[in-house]
């Protein structure tokens, strides 16, 4: 293993998100150096990060842009007292932890499009994807997954990502310190976790849409039911998008969001 820049920021001890850090030149993903941590019996809050990734992974299977030395790509083990109802809460909790990171080095331009897209202006600076491994019926850990866009360059964005992807940089022109930025990351979300398994996910959600960039506005979701088209009112206490088909309030607990008249 190279030697490791973010051991300054561990602290805490097991149980806490950032306790332990493994540190990777190069991975494929961190969401497999992580379950392989877990599966081999790490502890809550285990950490693994990589300068770059050659099979870096986002939601609905897509790749993830992954090259060297500029971004945070981070996997985390979690072993959650959670239900298993929700599991799809953490992710959300984790948007909240990554906007309220974001918020320290691009104050004024953060938002988070349902269900855990970071944006800076109006394009996508980083996401966040919960992985469960699950033995018989019980979930043993969630990999949660979290990459952010640091020191991106304009010109090193692929083609057909410059449309709707930035960086921290791109948006506010200033260099980024990652570490400090990962650092603030795992404060957040050490809290954000705590509070969530104690207090639940209801108590979080007035501080999640104050980011929220979909409330008001009219979207498309594509999901496994098909596709819906509303206006977005919010997101319940369980964290499900609240949209109005113009007759009724439907609840949608996944799917791909299409914000119409975004990117422009
Ligand atoms: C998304 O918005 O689609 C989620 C992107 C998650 C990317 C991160 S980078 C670190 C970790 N390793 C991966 O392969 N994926 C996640």
């Amino acid at each position: 293993m190279a030697s490791n820049p973010y051991q300054t920021i561990e602290r805490g001890g097991p149980g806490e998100i950032g306790w332990r850090i493994h540190y990777f030149e190069t991975l494929d993903s961190t969401q497999e150096r992580a379950a392989e941590l877990a599966a081999g019996g790490a502890a809550h809050g285990e950490v693994v990060i990589a300068e770059e990734q050659s099979a870096g992974r986002g939601r609905m299977n897509r790749p993830w842009h992954s090259p060297a030395g500029v971004n945070l790509y981070i996997s985390i083990v979690l072993l959650p007292r959670l239900a298993p109802e929700a599991m799809p809460q953490i992710s959300l909790v984790a948007g909240l932890a990554l906007a309220e990171a974001a918020e320290t080095v691009a104050p004024g331009l953060v938002g988070l499009k349902w269900p855990n897209d970071l944006w800076l202006g109006r394009k996508k600076a980083g996401g966040v994807i919960a992985e469960t491994i699950a033995e018989s019926d019980r979930i043993t850990a969630v990999i949660l997954g979290i990459g952010i866009n640091v020191n991106l360059a304009a010109d090193d964005i692929p083609e057909e990502l410059r449309r709707t992807a930035t960086s921290i940089r791109i948006a506010t022109g200033v260099e980024c310190d990652r570490i400090a930025l990962a650092a603030a990351l795992f404060s957040r979300l050490n809290n954000r976790y705590m509070e969530a398994e104690s207090l639940g996910f209801g108590h979080l959600r007035p501080d999640w849409e104050k980011y929220s960039v979909l409330t008001g506005a009219r979207v498309t979701i594509a999901s496994g039911a098909g596709r819906q088209t509303g206006v977005v009112r919010g997101i319940d206490a369980d964290g499900a998008l609240v949209i109005d088909d113009g007759g009724e309030l439907l609840r949608v607990v996944a799917g791909d969001v299409t914000l119409l008249g975004a990117y422009d």
